[in-house]
């Protein structure tokens, strides 16, 4: 088939590699002159596993809108829902909620709906981007002409994992306006994969792709809550209790995210989090769920660090890691930073550093200090720290063999 794409960014650009590996001709539109660049350049500046060697050897052309609204039977628009900054996860969350920004979707929205009215062909239009439930009928629905053949298909999809995700999914979540157009998506999913396919409103999957990430965050709460009651009851070890709940796998779900550590991350799940609260505080409903899960991410942060300054070593902090999550360099909504960020509006006294090899150039230099591992990159596992530091593990993975430096297992209190 041929196929289209409105937005080529981080999650369209590895889409549409994964879609023309799967044998169908690929075209694309982006405003964005950067993205023009890295797509002649076949560079991809930020970490997808597979993105590159695919787009080495990729034909997909980057053309005009008109063009793709010409060439493509199915039109994918992955457009940007940005948060205000204020509102990622790396600093405390303030007390006003907003939702995402749609500023962008609908002005991409309403020029693919004029050039298809241009033209006068029936094209399907499928929405990939996050939008609060609702969204999609209240801001989108109005703009478009008779022609576009509207469908929502939010993603599963995790950075850096993009294709990946994408090709292997748990299952495609499809919001239904055209009945037509959805049975051609459901024909065109079959030949990327065979995983689930499963029709159901738009608001149904506005409100379903939301509510799966505020699960995950859910899941990292609740266990991370688990975790530091295990810090203060003796003779406990949070992933000895994570294995025996592992093994409840039809009343917990799975064993995904169900192992204490830092707060969840990314661009995504604190983002829709606070989103949804503001949607809970439109609808008065009578308890706001998504507060409680961002109030106990932050709340924990602080906990944390008190206990960095509780131990403190030489008035000295270094944070070893500054991504979301292991083996990346993307720092969207990072824990990590949300830790170093309080730990500076505490106390302006001490020197607080932060190093992540993932993301900076030059390691500094290490001398006798408070260590905090706030990413488990596997480089730090065997790390060698200076003498007399003390070393807090949130991930209960270090391996210290220098007896005089004390490491702090948050969460491990075994005997
Ligand atoms: N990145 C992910 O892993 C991921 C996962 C799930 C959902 N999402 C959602 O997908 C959407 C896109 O995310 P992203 O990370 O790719 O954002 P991004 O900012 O990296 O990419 C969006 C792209 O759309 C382009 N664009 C904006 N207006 C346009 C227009 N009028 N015409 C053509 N192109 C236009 C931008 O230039 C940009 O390149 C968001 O709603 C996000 O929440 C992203």
């Amino acid at each position: 088939m041929n196929i289209g794409f409105i937005g080529l960014g981080k999650l369209g650009l590895p889409v549409a590699l994964a879609v023309e590996s799967k044998g169908h001709t690929v075209c694309g539109y982006d405003i964005s002159e950067n993205v023009k660049s890295i797509i002649d350049a076949k560079k991809i500046p930020y970490k997808e596993i597979w993105a590159q060697e695919h787009l080495d050897r990729s034909k997909i052309e980057f053309t005009s809108i008109s063009e793709v609204v010409k060439k493509s039977d199915i039109i994918f628009v992955p457009i940007q829902t940005p948060h205000d900054p204020l509102y990622e996860g790396i600093t405390k969350i303030p007390n006003k909620r907003v939702d995402f920004n749609y500023e962008y979707l609908i002005k991409g929205m309403k020029s693919l709906s004029e050039e298809i009215e241009k033209q006068k062909i029936s094209k399907i239009v499928i929405i990939i981007s996050t939008v609060l439930p609702g969204t999609i009928r209240r801001e989108i629905k109005p703009l478009l002409g008779p022609h576009t053949k509207l469908c929502y298909n939010p993603f599963f999809i995790a950075m850096g994992t993009t294709m990946k995700d994408f090709m292997f999914p748990e299952f495609v979540l499809f919001g239904v306006d055209d009945p037509e157009a959805a049975d051609t998506a459901e024909k065109f999913y079959k030949t990327i994969h065979r995983s689930p396919f499963f029709k159901t409103t738009i608001e149904n999957a506005e409100l379903i792709k939301v509510t799966y990430n505020t699960y995950i965050s859910t899941k990292i709460g609740f266990i991370n809550t688990v975790m530091e009651m295990c810090h203060h009851l003796p003779n406990t070890n949070v992933d000895d209790v994570t294995n025996g709940l592992r093994l409840a796998s039809k009343r917990i779900i799975s064993d995904a995210y169900l192992t204490g550590g830092m707060g969840d991350g990314g661009g995504c799940h604190p983002r829709d989090n606070i989103a949804l609260s503001w949607l809970a505080k439109k609808f008065n409903l009578s308890t706001d769920w998504f507060e409680n899960i961002m109030m106990q991410r932050e709340k924990q942060s602080e906990w944390l660090s008190d206990l960095v300054l509780e131990n403190l070593v030489n008035k000295k902090i270094f944070i070893l890691g500054k991504s979301f999550k292991p083996e990346t360099n993307i720092l969207t909504g990072s824990p990590s930073i949300l830790l170093l960020n309080l730990l500076k509006e505490k106390n302006k006294e001490i020197e607080i550093n932060s190093y992540d090899p993932f993301v900076d150039k030059e390691e500094p230099k290490f001398d006798k200090a408070t260590y905090f591992i706030g990413t488990k990159h596997e480089i730090f596992r065997n790390y060698s720290f200076p003498d007399g530091s003390i070393v807090i593990d949130p991930f209960r993975y270090i391996i210290n063999k220098n007896k005089s430096v004390r490491l702090i297992s948050i969460g491990n209190n075994l005997e």
